[in-house]
C-alpha cells in the first residue's frame, strides 16, 4: 500500500537537531509509531477531535489524588508492559514485579513482627501473611522493609474512604535475623478501579470491566536490592484471567491455608540486587 505524505515524517524528525541522543531516539519512534497509526487506521478528523478531547477530559480527572492518564495506562497494558521491559533479565528466584497503583499513599506507620493492620473491625476473614524476605543467592535479609496495602472489605482503599481511619488496612514491617516478616490483616477481595472517569468511559465502550482479583500489594526494600512492587493474589479469584490492569502473574496467585477459621499465606520473596556500576 501506498504510504500517504511519508516526507512529512522525516520531515518531523529530521528537525529534532537539538535533542540529546536518547531523546532524539525515543521521540523517532514515538513520531513514526503515531504516524503510523494515522495512515494505518486511516484515522478520519472527527476521530482525531474525538481523541483529542478524551485525552483533554482525562487530563481535566487529574488532582492531586486522582492520576486518571496512568489509570489510562494500566488499563491499557502500558503500564505493565513498562515494568515487563525493566525486568526483563530477572535471575531466578527473584519474584516477579507488578503495577503499583495509584493507592500507594507514601511512608506508612512501621508496625512490629505480627501485628494486624487494621484500625477498627472488619467483617472479613483473619488472615495472617508470613514468609521470607531473601537475595538472589537465597541468604535471608535482615531489616528490609515490607510495605503493605489492601483494601477494606467494602471494596475500597482507606485513601479513597472518608468514613476508614487514615492508615487502615496498610503498614510498614522490618524483616527480622531470618529476614522472616508477618502481619495479621483480612482475606483481601476483588474490587472495580475507578471508573467514574474518562478511562472507565473506555472499559465500557470496549465492552471490559474495571474489576481487579483480590490482592494485598508489597513494596519491599533493602540497601543494595532492587526495590520490588508487587501483589499477591488470591487463587480461585473470578477476574484472575481479567484483571482490569493485566497485572496477574501466575508466580503472584497463592492459595491460603484454613484452620479454625484463620487463613494462613505463606510466601517467600526473592529481591534482585542493584547491579554495579
Ligand atoms: C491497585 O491495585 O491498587 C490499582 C492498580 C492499577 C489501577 C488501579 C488500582
Ligand atoms: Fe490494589
Amino acid at each position: 500500500m501506498q504510504t500517504v505524505f511519508p516526507e512529512l515524517t522525516d520531515d518531523v524528525i529530521g528537525r529534532m537537531k537539538g535533542a540529546s541522543p536518547r531523546m532524539h531516539e525515543v521521540m523517532t519512534l514515538l513520531i513514526r509509531h503515531a504516524h503510523a497509526f494515522v495512515r494505518e487506521a486511516a484515522l478520519t478528523q472527527d476521530e482525531w477531535r474525538a481523541g483529542i478531547d478524551f485525552l483533554t477530559r482525562t487530563g481535566q480527572m487529574c488532582s492531586d489524588s486522582r492520576q486518571e492518564f496512568i489509570l489510562l495506562s494500566d488499563i491499557l497494558g502500558v503500564s505493565m508492559l513498562v515494568d515487563a521491559v525493566a525486568h526483563q533479565s530477572a535471575d531466578k528466584g527473584i519474584t516477579e514485579s507488578t503495577v503499583l497503583g495509584p493507592f500507594y499513599a507514601g511512608p506508612q506507620r512501621e508496625l512490629d513482627q505480627g501485628e494486624s493492620i487494621l484500625l477498627r473491625e472488619e467483617d472479613g476473614e483473619p488472615l495472617v501473611m508470613k514468609g521470607r524476605v531473601a537475595g538472589p543467592d537465597g541468604k535471608s535479609i535482615a531489616g528490609a522493609t515490607v510495605e503493605v496495602w489492601q483494601t477494606a472489605t467494602n471494596q475500597l482503599y482507606d485513601v479513597q474512604d472518608e468514613n476508614q481511619p487514615h492508615g487502615h488496612l496498610r503498614a510498614t514491617f522490618r524483616t527480622d535475623e531470618q529476614g522472616k516478616y508477618e502481619f495479621r490483616t483480612i482475606l483481601p477481595v476483588s474490587y472495580p478501579i475507578p471508573d467514574d472517569g474518562p478511562a472507565g468511559q473506555l472499559l465500557r465502550a470496549l465492552g471490559r470491566h474495571p474489576f481487579r482479583p483480590a490482592h494485598v500489594h508489597f513494596m519491599i526494600g533493602a540497601p543494595s536490592y532492587r526495590q520490588l512492587v508487587t501483589h499477591l493474589f488470591l487463587a480461585g479469584d473470578e477476574y484472575l484471567e481479567s484483571d482490569a490492569v493485566f497485572g496477574v502473574k501466575p508466580s503472584l496467585v497463592v492459595a491460603p491455608v484454613r484452620q479454625d477459621g484463620v487463613s494462613t499465606i505463606t510466601y517467600d520473596f526473592g529481591l534482585a540486587r542493584v547491579p554495579q556500576a
